[in-house]
């Protein structure tokens, strides 16, 4: 397999394009993905993508082009077409199934609009094949990612029987009585679709473990699954905390927060990402644990994301809205007890993780989460993390890590008062186990996976 060629293909591509004085210019995407995929920079593979700038819908028209080591084709779907597979189906449906996020009584609601959005998304997965079609080299291995993409490979395997196809989720996989809401159609495509490939891979287990039953029950067969954490590029991840930028965004961090004991969490402004529990928990500690009033700082570095989405802009407002009360009712003239900031901004957010004294990642459900790694990776605080049982990282770090149900506030406000009254002699031992753990696997491992899955 080693000697086969490789095709990646992902809803996001691993650069962005925009025009320039008439050129295209190319800057490294935002996502993980072109992290975890790095060894595969400059060795001639192609990335296939759906054009979401206007660079990129200008790049689609010349073809592949050379950017970020990788040969680049992305996808010019018509705009309408591509939200509604993009924002109703891939996101606003299948990632909140996977996450089990409907509140029952009112979502889903599988009306006529849903199934042409449905038809849309399966017009995008073919769009998708065509292109892997035409792409791939003889006997490629396809490396097929996450939820927006799960209906290529039965098309695939009549157009190019040569390929060897992997599909990969990042995200968790329903458990198999909610999944069981996806109209009997378009839910028996969607795994007859991923069972097709030649194996499906999944960050953890329990994941892997639903989407088997889930086949079993609905599909009454069996599909070849893997499991296959991605974990962060240690080294590159270094490089960044060690950057000028990061060392100038560390200095401002440390001129407001001064000797405060710092909570962080960096996140997604994102449903599943349980903010408004984790606001909720330092609430309860606050009024619990006087002695921590004016002596620490919630630092909560948020960035927006899929706002075409109405649910998330509900859900941003009623976050900003929670932190501004709780600023309201604890904060002090020289005290903002929780430091909000929704800006994208990388360095910063590297600074914050290099400066915790815990770090709270408290996900309803997740698919890995690498921030619990990474923090723990580059942290110079003897920081300590507490992490959700529902994120898949949690398989990995299970006893280096303080364990929390996601849904109790009051466990979580108890977590974070013993996190920051654990001595420094016990605070060292287990960050450092910690970071050892975090280390233990590369981005090439999860590659390698993914390579052996296609074998
Ligand atoms: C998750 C998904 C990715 C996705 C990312 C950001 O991590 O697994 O596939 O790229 O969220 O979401 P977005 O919708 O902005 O691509």
């Amino acid at each position: 397999v080693a000697d086969r060629p490789v095709v990646i293909v992902a809803n996001r591509g691993p650069v962005s394009f925009r025009e320039q004085n008439g050129e295209l210019v190319a800057s490294r995407g935002a996502g993980g993905l072109v992290t975890g995929l790095a060894s595969l920079r400059g060795e001639g593979a192609t990335w296939i993508a759906a054009a979401v700038s206007d660079g990129d819908r200008l790049a689609a028209v010349r073809g592949a082009i050379d950017a970020e080591g990788f040969r680049v084709r992305t996808l010019a779907i018509e705009p309408s077409r591509y939200s509604m597979a993009y924002d109703v189906v891939s996101n606003a449906t299948l990632w909140f199934v996977h996450h089990h996020l409907f509140e029952l009584a009112r979502r889903p609601r599988f009306d006529r609009a849903w199934i042409d959005a449905w038809h849309a998304y399966r017009a995008v997965n073919d769009a998708f094949a065509d292109a892997v079609a035409d792409e791939a080299p003889d006997d490629a291995v396809v490396l097929v990612q996450d939820y927006h993409l799960t209906l290529l490979a039965p098309r695939l395997r009549d157009n190019r029987p040569d390929l060897r196809l992997v599909h990969f989720s990042h995200t968790p996989f329903a458990a198999p009585d909610l999944l069981r809401v996806l109209p009997a159609e378009p839910l028996t495509e969607l795994l007859d679709g991923m069972a097709a490939h030649d194996a499906c891979g999944f960050h953890s287990a329990r994941w892997a473990a639903a989407f088997t039953d889930s086949c079993r029950e609905m599909l009454g067969r069996l599909p070849t699954t893997f499991v296959a954490p991605l974990a962060p590029d240690a080294d590159d991840l270094r490089a960044s905390a060690s950057s000028d930028a990061c060392d100038a965004a560390l200095t401002e961090l440390d001129e407001a927060l001064g000797e405060r004991r710092v909570i962080v969490r960096v996140d997604r402004i994102e449903l599943s990402k349980n903010l408004l529990r984790g606001f909720h928990a330092y609430d309860d500690l606050l009024e619990r644990h006087p002695e921590h009033r004016g002596r620490v700082v919630f630092v909560a570095f948020c960035y927006p994301s899929r706002e075409g989405l109405a649910e998330y802009l509900a859900y941003r407002q009623e976050v900003e809205w929670l932190v501004r009360s709780l600023n309201e009712k604890w904060g002090t003239a020289d005290w903002t007890p929780i430091l909000y900031d929704a800006s994208d901004d990388y360095p910063r957010s590297v600074a914050a993780l290099r400066r915790y004294d815990v770090l709270l990642v408290n996900p309803l459900r997740d698919g890995l989460n690498l921030v619990a790694m990474e923090g723990a990776i580059v942290n110079e605080r003897r920081g300590l993390v507490i992490l959700s049982t529902e994120a898949g990282a949690f398989d990995e770090l299970e006893g280096a890590v303080r364990a929390v149900n996601p849904f109790d506030v009051v466990a979580t406000s108890d977590a974070l008062a013993d996190a920051l009254a654990t001595p420094n002699d016990a605070r060292s031992a287990e960050s450092a186990e910690l970071r050892r753990r975090a280390e233990a696997r590369s981005p090439q491992a999860w590659l390698d996976d993914q390579m052996r899955a296609a074998d």
